[in-house]
């Protein structure tokens, strides 16, 4: 995790902006320059990662629509290298969908072309002045993040988890992504008897197929040219103790195949070895992707799908569980506020009102980034609707209770008529269907003009 807890105040906060078109990325970069900030770009999207993960970024300014690599891409790939840094996006195709998408994958907010800098303006100022803030109290220890939850819906998955933590089963977590499945994972580990054990984690989509099978099983000298010595993989390292495989669903049929026989023998060979190691290693794996799709389009092993979900743990959407947000918004805002060095002690009731319908796509990430960047906006004790990024307020009206009755009518109606059609216009039948009385199909067929 990279978090930059340097002294502003010895330097400059440095930009760096991405965009394919060299004129866009030059005259942002002037503009910047002008105010203060070190700016740097970058037009080729593909070296982006690279550069973040060499330098010091305090904040990206990144293009929407690119060829090859687009920004959401990108995005995915800053959170899946877990790279910590604030992401404003810039777009000439400003849609509804697309700032959903950019929220969902954690960008702090969206600005459409042509950009109106004095807005962007202020807002990289807000931030400037947050990391300075930020570097002062870095002295303070930051809290590791913990589960926090009031839901029903939580508890029982923390039930399950307790429970299958004490046995030494495979677990597979799933959800959508920021539900906090790594926080599950680092739960089940800390709650089961290998607590004082090594717990290893590894990002199968952070790493090239090429690399993952010497990453995981380590290697002898000679497995390829430059290998010297033993070098022991993440499986080696988590002997006694347990093993996350995060992003499961991304890897490759091939890596599938060598962790299929690690979980059915407890036995692998290191790449270029011949003897076989034994390991005793717990696995936990999770992801955010459709598994049961995957195994019917013939990208991931059945075989394997069963042995790694012996227990399987499904963390709920934010949006199924609104009795966290309150809980959650208050946990972010008291961390942002130690953080920023705030005092923001309440939140204005239409924040409240938006933060209850929003349908949170990135989930509980998503509430955090939106928080951080509210509380770095907000200025007196109540965080109100002015310190939340434009598409909060736009997410408000698409919600608005007419589009609402709207919308659930056409569910209605369509369900409706699924139902009798299926039943070949037997409307009794439709009912039993429905599992409704004959009466509410009446009414409700009669309320929708339906005959
Ligand atoms: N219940 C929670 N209480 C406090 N923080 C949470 C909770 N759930 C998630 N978070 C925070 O939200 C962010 C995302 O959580 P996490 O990385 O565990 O999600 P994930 O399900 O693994 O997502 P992805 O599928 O994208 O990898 C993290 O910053 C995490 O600390
Ligand atoms: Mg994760």
């Amino acid at each position: 995790m990279h978090y930059h807890f340097v002294s502003m105040d010895a330097r400059l906060f440095r930009i760096l902006v991405v965009d394919d078109e060299r004129e866009m990325c030059i005259s942002l970069s002037r503009i910047l320059t002008a105010k203060g900030y070190e700016a740097h770009y970058e037009t080729d999207p593909s070296r982006v990662l690279p550069h973040l993960e060499t330098q010091c970024v305090d904040l990206l300014l990144l293009d929407i629509k690119m060829p090859r690599i687009g920004g959401i891409d990108l995005l995915r790939m800053i959170k899946t290298h877990k790279i910590d840094v604030p992401v404003i996006m810039i777009t000439a195709y400003a849609s509804f969908d697309n700032a959903l998408l950019a929220m969902k994958f954690g960008a702090q907010n969206v600005y459409p072309k042509p950009i109106d800098t004095d807005r962007l303006l202020e807002e990289i100022g807000k931030f400037a002045i947050g990391a300075s803030a930020g570097g002062a109290s870095a002295g303070s220890a930051v809290r590791a993040p913990e589960l926090d939850y009031r839901s029903d819906a939580m508890k029982r998955v923390i039930e399950s988890a307790e429970k299958a933590a004490a046995s030494d089963v495979p677990v597979l977590i799933t959800g959508e992504t920021g539900t906090g499945k790594e926080l599950v994972a680092d739960f089940l580990h800390q709650r089961s008897p290998r607590t004082h054990k090594a717990f290893t984690k590894l990002n199968c989509a952070a790493i090239p197929d090429s690399l993952l099978e010497s990453e995981l099983f380590g290697h002898e000298k000679g497995a390829f040219t430059g290998a010297e010595g033993v070098v022991r993989g993440k499986f080696e390292a988590s002997d006694a103790g347990s093993i996350f495989l995060d992003e499961i669903g991304d890897m490759s049929v091939a890596s599938q195949a060598k962790i299929l026989r690690v979980l059915q023998e407890g036995a692998f060979t290191r790449l270029g070895g011949t003897k076989p190691v034994t390991v005793d290693v717990r696995v936990i794996s999770a992801t955010n992707r459709d598994i049961t799709r995957l195994i019917r389009a013939g990208a991931f092993r059945e075989d394997l799908y069963y042995r790694l979900s012996v227990v399987t743990i499904d963390v709920p959407p934010l949006r199924n569980r609104v009795e966290d947000i309150p809980h959650l918004t208050r946990i972010f805002i008291d961390v942002f506020n130690r953080k920023y060095g705030k005092r923001i002690r309440s939140i204005s009731s239409d924040v409240t009102q938006i933060f209850l319908s929003h349908g949170w796509p990135g989930n509980v990430r998503e509430l955090r980034n939106c928080l951080e960047r509210a509380v770095i906006y907000c200025d007196g004790d109540t965080l109100g609707i002015g310190d939340l990024p434009g598409q909060y307020g736009h997410g408000w009206q698409a919600c608005d209770p007419s589009s609402f009755a709207e919308k659930s009518s056409q569910m209605t109606k369509a369900i409706i008529l699924e139902a009798l059609s299926r039943t070949e216009g037997s409307k009794q039948k439709a009912a039993e269907l429905l599992r409704i009385d004959r009466k509410t199909l009446y009414n409700n067929m009669k309320k929708l003009g339906l005959r």
